[in-house]
């Protein structure tokens, strides 16, 4: 095990198939194979990080896979899970639709938010739209938390990123990252595998573009240590 803290991380657009469940389960896959202990928590009723743990095989790195609700019963649990002791990575994968109300429930519990947009106008205007409520957040405000973007499903590079790159600057957000609109994803999705647990040739320009994520997610400037009992999901 590499490290005994915890470092969790949120995947967050209220907008459904840009890529949150695709980031969550392939970063679970990444730390997991880098030897830390790893939590994937599914907060999204469709299950579909958990359902992509169901698929992985016995053979594959560990991860603790795990839900804030009651599958069967459709009721939420509250955050009852009680992380293991020396988890080092925790992964939040959110449901859509979020609430600006129930934003401090996630933020609590996260040091880094990641959020995908899709590179379509409407897709950004949407997102930075969101990223403006999260910037009023106290939670953001205090610093508490850090808030990066990843463009998802990329083909042309330079319209995207001339695009984004006006809109977050405005807001003073990083774009840390983009990935490809490949088959890689949906692939290795259906195998319960992340991309970097791939040898073959076609996905090692997919895993390099996760480089400059992994770096920023474990860079910790903030102070902040966040209250052990909100890590205790
Ligand atoms: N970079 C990508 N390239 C191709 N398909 C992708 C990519 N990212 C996500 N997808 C696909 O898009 C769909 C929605 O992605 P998903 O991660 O489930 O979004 P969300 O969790 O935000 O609803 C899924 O079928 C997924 O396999
Ligand atoms: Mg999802």
């Amino acid at each position: 095990m590499r490290s005994l803290t915890t470092i969790s991380t949120l995947i967050l657009n209220p907008k459904g198939g840009c890529g949150k469940t695709t980031i969550a389960t392939n970063l679970a896959a990444y730390y997991a194979n880098a030897g830390h202990e790893t939590v994937l928590m599914d907060c999204d009723r469709q299950g579909s990080s958990l359902h992509w743990h169901r698929l992985r095989s016995p053979d594959d790195p560990a991860i603790t896979a795990t839900t804030v609700h009651d599958q069967k019963a459709s009721v939420t649990l509250a955050w009852q899970y009680r992380m293991p002791m020396g988890v080092g990575r925790m992964i939040i994968d959110s449901p859509a639709g979020i609430q600006p109300y129930e934003l401090a429930e996630y933020l609590g519990r996260t040091h880094n938010v990641i959020v995908p947009i899709l590179p379509s106008t409407l897709d950004m205007h949407a997102t930075m739209e969101f990223i403006d409520v999260l910037q009023r957040t106290p939670e953001m405000r205090r610093q508490r938390v850090r808030v990066g973007v990843v463009a998802n499903r990329v083909n042309d590079r330079t319209i995207v990123r001339r695009q984004l790159l006006n809109m977050l600057e405005e807001l003073n957000i990083p774009l840390i990252t983009r990935f490809r609109d490949t088959q890689n994803y949906v692939f290795v999705a259906g195998l319960g595998k992340g991309i970097h647990e791939m040898r073959h040739q076609r996905f090692v320009q997919d895993q390099r573009d996760w480089l400059p994520l992994i770096t920023w997610l474990d860079e910790r400037p903030l102070q902040h240590v966040p209250d052990p009992d909100l890590l205790t999901v």
